[in-house]
């Protein structure tokens, strides 16, 4: 779907104002950190967390970085440890990446954090990448600003080779200075782990932390080593059923489509709208298995939904979540 016009902003004061407006709108706006272009979009709205899948074409919904102004920020997001916090004081602003704890009480979109229990937080060191933090006062989820699978961008001409006509807005910010994703650091309770090699050197954070190596974890031989690949999506507690035309006695419901809203249960999209449903898919998982627990339900029973644009996403996430659950926590 190239239809829109992907315009241009200007690193001054009024490209600033255009860009927070349009994230408060929901779009999506491409901006340079110290490392690759991002893809921004609010964080804490499913909707326009949906919006950069789409834009990506990405064929399943990996969690999300969120960037933050500054350290005092993303405590507010996420429960530090100390060596969280020590390698925070070193190297933020900058191209380190870590995954902590979500607080629970947090207003982060489901989505951006493809319905787990922890959130990958970075402070970017690039001046107009913050000046745009600021600028809208929130954190804002960025992925690399390419379509799905392709080279990360380095420079704003990248960007629209890749995105152009599918994003509301780009930075003209010049080139990236690091132009390798951040490293990413998560912790097995205080023990950091390298979850990604990136654009910080992994020794010189284990010498931060006083420590000989900072080692990738172990995975069970064969499994996939993107982070997002994990044992890690979000599934229902409830056993999901697929493709089903409705709810039967012991079941609730999750539908797609105009015909589609039956109780008890809750509709991904009234209109069949792939983009607002996908936006709406752990959110409504999550209550859902509420609902199941409180009616005594055994079953999610869940509407077929099209295989196009985010709906392909949506397919690759229900199927994980009613995979046998000792086959899904290999995937
Ligand atoms: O340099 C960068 O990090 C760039 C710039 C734009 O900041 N961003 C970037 O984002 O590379 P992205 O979405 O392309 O990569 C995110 C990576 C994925 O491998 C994802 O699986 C991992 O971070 N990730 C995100 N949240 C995670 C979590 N809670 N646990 C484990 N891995 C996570
Ligand atoms: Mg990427």
């Amino acid at each position: 779907m190239n239809d829109i016009n992907t315009v241009t902003l200007a690193d001054t004061a009024r490209g600033l104002r255009a860009a927070a407006g349009l994230l408060r709108a929901g779009q999506t706006v491409a901006f340079p950190t110290e490392t690759v272009y991002g893809l921004g979009a609010d964080a804490c709205s499913d909707r326009a967390v949906a919006e950069i899948y789409r834009a990506k074409g990405r064929p399943a919904f990996n969690p999300l970085i969120i960037h933050v102004a500054d350290a005092a920020a993303a405590e507010g997001l996420a429960l530090f440890n100390a060596p969280a916090r020590a390698l925070a004081a070193r190297f933020w602003p900058g191209p380190l990446t870590l995954v902590l704890p979500r607080r629970p009480d947090t207003r982060l979109s489901e989505l951006a954090t493809a319905g787990l229990q922890t959130v990958a937080l970075r402070v970017p060191a690039h001046d107009l990448a913050r000046r745009l933090l600021v600028a809208f006062n929130g954190p804002l989820a960025a992925p690399s600003a390419n379509p799905s699978g392709g080279v990360s961008p380095t420079a704003r001409s990248h960007v629209l080779d890749g995105l152009g006509g599918r994003i509301a807005a780009v930075f003209d910010g010049g080139d990236c200075r690091v132009g390798l994703e951040s490293t990413i650091i998560g912790f097995l309770d205080e023990k950091p782990v390298l979850l990604r090699p990136g654009g910080l050197a992994v020794e010189d954070a284990a010498a931060a932390l006083g420590r000989e190596r900072i080692d990738q974890p172990l995975r069970p031989a064969g499994a996939p080593d993107a982070p997002g690949q994990l044992a890690s999506h979000y599934a229902p507690r409830a056993p999901l059923r697929l493709n089903a035309t409705g709810p039967r006695a012991d079941e609730v419901w999750l539908g797609f489509g105009p015909l589609a809203t039956m109780r008890p249960g809750l509709n991904l999209s009234s209109t069949g709208d792939v983009v607002e449903a996908a936006a709406n898919l752990f959110a409504h998982l999550r209550a859902l298995d509420v609902l199941a627990a409180e009616i005594d339900a055994r079953v999610i029973a869940v509407a077929p939904v099209p295989h196009h644009g985010l709906g392909l996403a949506i397919n690759d996430r229900l199927m994980r979540a009613a995979a046998p659950r000792a086959a899904a926590s290999a995937m």
